[in-house]
C-alpha cells in the first residue's frame, strides 16, 4: 500500500469516528431535549411551575383526579386546596363551596369548613328544602333541610307498652324492639330508662313547634323544636329517653342515665342526635335525651367516628350515590 493510500484511509477513519461522535452527541442532546419537552407536559412540572412545593405536588397528584388537576392548573396557586383535600370527610364536588365559605369564615378550621358545607349548614336553616329519602328506612335523614311529606306515616308503627314510657307512645317496630333490649340491659346497671316523647305526626309536631314559638319566640323555638315536616319524631325512629325517676331536661345531662346511654346506646343501634358542641351542624341546642335509631352497624360507626348523623349521611350516603 502506498503512503498516500494509507493516509487517505487514516483520514477516512478519523472522519468516520468524528461522524459517529457527532451523531452520538446530537442523539444525546436530542433525547435530552425530548425528555425535557415531555417533562414540561407533565402535571408535576406544571404544578411546580404554579408554585406548589415538591411535596404538595406529589400529594396533589396522588389525591386528585386528572380533571381536578387541570382545574387547579387553570388558576393561581391556592394554599387552601391541599388542606381541604386531606380532610377525612372531604367531598370533591363541594370544593367550590368550601372555598367560598372559607373566604367568609377565615377563623374556622378546615374540619369545620368541610363539615358545615357537607351538611348544607353554610346556608340559612330551612333555606333549601330537600325531600327526605324514606326508602333508606332506618337511615332516613330528617333535619332543617331534609323534609318528610305532610302525609308520611312510618311503616310498622307500634304502640309502646306503658312499662317503657310515660303517656301514650309509638315508634317503628324495629326501634321499639331495640329500645326494649337496651332497657333490659340498662336495668342490670340499675338504670331505668323511660320514653317520654316518641312518634309525632305532622300536626302534633306543628302544635309542638307553634307552642314554643308563641311562648318563647321563633329563635328559641327553632333551637328546641323542628318545624313540621322536619322532625325525626315524625319518622318514628326517635325517642326522648330519660330515667324513670327524673324526666327533667334541665338535669338529664348530668345524670348517670345519660352517661350510660352515651357509653352503651350504640350497641343497641341508637345514636345521640344533638350532641353538645355540634349545635352549629345540627341547628339544635344540645339535647341529651334525644336518641335516634339507625341500627347497630351504623350506630357503631357514628359512635367510633364521633360525628353527627348529618355528617355521616353527607359523606357515607349522599356522597357515594
Ligand atoms: N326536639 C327535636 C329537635 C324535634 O323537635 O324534633
Ligand atoms: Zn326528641
Amino acid at each position: 500500500m502506498t503512503t498516500i493510500r494509507k493516509r487517505k484511509m487514516k483520514k477516512n477513519v478519523i472522519y468516520l469516528f468524528l461522524g459517529i461522535v457527532i451523531i452520538f452527541v446530537i442523539s444525546i442532546l436530542g433525547l435530552n431535549y425530548y425528555n425535557d419537552y415531555k417533562y414540561r407536559q407533565t402535571n408535576e412540572f406544571k404544578l411546580l411551575e404554579k408554585g406548589y412545593t415538591k411535596e404538595e405536588t406529589s400529594e396533589l397528584i396522588e389525591l386528585l383526579k386528572e380533571e381536578k388537576i387541570m382545574e387547579l392548573l387553570a388558576q393561581e396557586k391556592d394554599e387552601r386546596i391541599l388542606p381541604l383535600i386531606k380532610e377525612k370527610y372531604y367531598i370533591e364536588s363541594n370544593m367550590e363551596k368550601y372555598l367560598a365559605f372559607q373566604e367568609k369564615n377565615t377563623d374556622k378550621s378546615m374540619y369545620d369548613i368541610v363539615a358545615i358545607v357537607n351538611v348544607h349548614a353554610d346556608q340559612e336553616w330551612y333555606e333549601t328544602i330537600i325531600p327526605a329519602d324514606t326508602s333508606l328506612n332506618n337511615l332516613v335523614l330528617v333535619n332543617k333541610f331534609y323534609q318528610l311529606e305532610k302525609e308520611y306515616t312510618p311503616e310498622n308503627i307500634t304502640t309502646i307498652s306503658n312499662w317503657y314510657c310515660y303517656g301514650e307512645h309509638k315508634g317503628t317496630k324495629e326501634a321499639y324492639e331495640a329500645f326494649i333490649d337496651m332497657h333490659t340491659k340498662a336495668q342490670e346497671s340499675e338504670i331505668k330508662l323511660i320514653i317520654n316523647s316518641s312518634y309525632r305526626d305532622y300536626d302534633l309536631q306543628e302544635q309542638t313547634y307553634n307552642n314554643l314559638k308563641k311562648n318563647y319566640g321563633i329563635k328559641r323555638a327553632d333551637s328546641q323544636a323542628a318545624r313540621p315536616g322536619h322532625s325525626e319524631h315524625e319518622s318514628g325512629l326517635a325517642f326522648d329517653i330519660f330515667s324513670k325517676e327524673d324526666t327533667s331536661t334541665a338535669t338529664f345531662k348530668d345524670s348517670k342515665t345519660y352517661q350510660w346511654l352515651k357509653e352503651n346506646a350504640h350497641h343497641y343501634g341508637f345514636i345521640e342526635r344533638y350532641p353538645e358542641g355540634k349545635e352549629y351542624l345540627t341547628g339544635y341546642m344540645f339535647e341529651a335525651w334525644h336518641w335516634r335509631y339507625v341500627g347497630k352497624e351504623i350506630a357503631e360507626k357514628i359512635y367510633q367516628e364521633q360525628i353527627t348523623f348529618d355528617e355521616y349521611y353527607a359523606y357515607y350516603l349522599e356522597n357515594q350515590n
